[in-house]
């Protein structure tokens, strides 16, 4: 995606009657629970952060948890390095000007990509069937990146886009229909600037006091995207050069919250200009790869790649460039327990096909999601996250009340909490199958609980020690369906 040159890996006390953990903390200004409809629905937002950001989270996006991320567009014609190839190619990068000076003709311009890309194999319904396969709830694809080629046919992107110079197809509108068609929701990723945009570029010298180019493209393309396509996600990029006050970001979102035709559902990303990030929208993606591994105050997303060090489709990748498919759960897991949602990024090829290692990895995902996502989807934060005395545990729960103010908040005394669930990223290696857990057991201690591991049918023995841990026997490892990572339920008896 996105700020490629900046890589950053950013990477209670309680008391409980029976069927309920909670925190007896009061979250500030945050208390009311509500349930659909929101408040959302009767009101209307100034645009100014301050009201826009007490807007409620629409539940369908905390319920999702995990969504697909696709980085399409010319990039994946010479398909080498990464998304950001025509930057560093003109930056004087010197192995893509030998990639270049090898390969291509003298004269060769990035534009030349363009006619190549065919995607003569897209079949979009094929695409979000694996989608739906791998468990994900939502898709979203790169409308436009930083090089301004757009997959709709954009009326200010003359000669630049899908339908006139390419595959000759409105890639957006064909995954869009196919997604929606298989349950799933639809997003667009769009960048905020582009690279060599002639019109940006005067701003840009302007200081930004100009604003053409966010009046006369920018914003009639978002438009455009929006009542063409009714996202259902809006992940802004692109957005480092220039303030919020260029861009119109909160002009923009008091339209989408307002009156625009995705006005209930529709969710953003940080990415509104300087100093926007981590800061407001319905969720915050902080950086690219971010994965905090401690409880986050506000919704916010992990967006991540399978290929390690790009976005965009390359034809070089090696397997070993390809994440674990344990890497993989370790994330979906942990950013869940923190409160995030893993958005998971696969690039397409110019031929319009999905790399088969990427298509297993989806897949892998589906099966470990049918037997342990009841875990994942719909979940909320636990009290805990990581287990203090099993660094490898993750916690999350499910409870019958929705936070739409604070989708991440802890349990509190006012809520039911149905079942918690404890996810092992290590089988334990000690001979009799006994896994040892601390945070669980004051509450285990209190009121009567029934211990499974999903994926197994037989409840499983456990028991609490006066030193504070908790001991469970697993069956053997081979009598459990998951083979990556693995699931425990404890659910209070009635
Ligand atoms: C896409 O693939 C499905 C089967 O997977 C097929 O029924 C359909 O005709 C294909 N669509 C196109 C446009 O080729
Ligand atoms: C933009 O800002 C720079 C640095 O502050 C200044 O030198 C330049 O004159 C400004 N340009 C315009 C067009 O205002
Ligand atoms: C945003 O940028 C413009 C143009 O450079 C400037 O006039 C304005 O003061 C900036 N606003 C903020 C809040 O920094
Ligand atoms: C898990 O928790 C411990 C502290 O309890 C911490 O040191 C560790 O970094 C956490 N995160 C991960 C990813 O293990």
């Amino acid at each position: 995606m996105m700020k490629f040159v900046f890589y950053f890996t950013v990477i209670s006390t309680v008391i409980f009657p029976l069927g309920k953990c909670y925190s007896e903390e009061k979250n500030v200004n945050n208390n009311m629970i509500i349930n659909a409809p929101f408040e959302n629905f009767e009101r209307k937002f100034k645009p100014d952060w301050k009201d826009l950001d007490t807007r409620q989270l629409p539940k369908w996006y905390d319920d999702a948890k995990i969504g697909i991320f696709l980085h399409w567009g010319l990039y994946c014609v010479p398909g080498y390095h990464s998304e950001w190839f025509w930057a560093y190619w003109k930056g004087g990068d010197k192995e893509i000007v030998k990639f270049m000076a090898d390969n291509y003709p003298p004269g060769f311009t990035y534009q030349d990509f363009a006619p190549m890309f065919k995607a003569e194999f897209f079949n979009a319904s094929d695409f979000a069937e694996l989608f739906l396969k791998s468990g994900a709830k939502y898709v979203v694809l790169t409308s436009k990146h930083h090089e301004g080629y757009t997959l709709f046919p954009s009326k200010r992107s003359f000669s630049w886009n899908s339908v006139e110079t390419g595959p000759h197809r409105d890639l957006v509108g064909e995954l869009s229909e196919a997604v929606r068609q298989k349950g799933l929701k639809f997003g667009v990723y769009h960048s905020l600037y582009e690279w060599y945009n002639p019109i940006y570029l005067e701003d840009k010298k302007a200081n930004f006091t100009t604003r053409h180019y966010a009046e006369s493209k920018l914003w009639p393309d978002l438009k455009q995207l929006v009542n063409d396509y009714k996202p259902s996600v809006i992940w802004s990029d692109g957005d480092w050069e220039a303030n919020d006050t260029y861009w119109k970001s909160t002009d923009l979102l008091a339209w989408l919250y307002n009156d625009s035709p995705v006005k209930d559902e529709i969710v953003v990303n940080d990415r509104w200009g300087i100093g926007t990030s981590c800061k407001h929208g319905d969720f915050y993606n902080c950086a690219d790869r971010y994965n905090p591994g401690k409880l986050q105050n506000h919704k916010w997303e992990n967006a991540f790649t399978m290929d390690l060090t790009s976005w965009g489709y390359r034809r070089n990748m090696a397997i070993q460039d390809v994440m674990s498919i344990d890497k993989f759960l370790f994330h979906v897991i942990s950013t869940v327990s923190c409160g995030g949602n893993a958005l998971i990024n696969v690039g397409p090829t110019k031929e319009g096909t999905i790399a088969p290692i990427f298509a297993e990895r989806l897949l892998e995902l589906g099966q470990w999601l049918k037997v342990n996502g009841e875990g994942i989807y719909e979940s909320s934060p636990w009290m805990s996250q990581n287990d203090t005395f099993n660094h490898f545990v993750w916690y999350t729960c499910r409870k019958q009340q929705y936070n739409a103010y604070r989708p991440t908040a802890r349990p509190k005394k006012s809520d039911t909490v149905t079942a918690i669930y404890a996810f092992f990223l290590k089988w334990p290696s000690n001979n009799n199958d006994m896994l040892v857990i601390a945070d669980i057991t004051k509450y285990l201690q209190k009121g009567n609980w029934q211990v499974n591991v999903l994926g197994y049918d037989e409840p499983l023995r456990w028991e609490t020690t006066n030193t504070g841990k908790t001991k469970i026997y697993l069956p053997r490892i081979e009598k459990v369906k998951s083979k990556h990572a693995w699931t425990l339920k404890f659910k209070p008896r009635q």
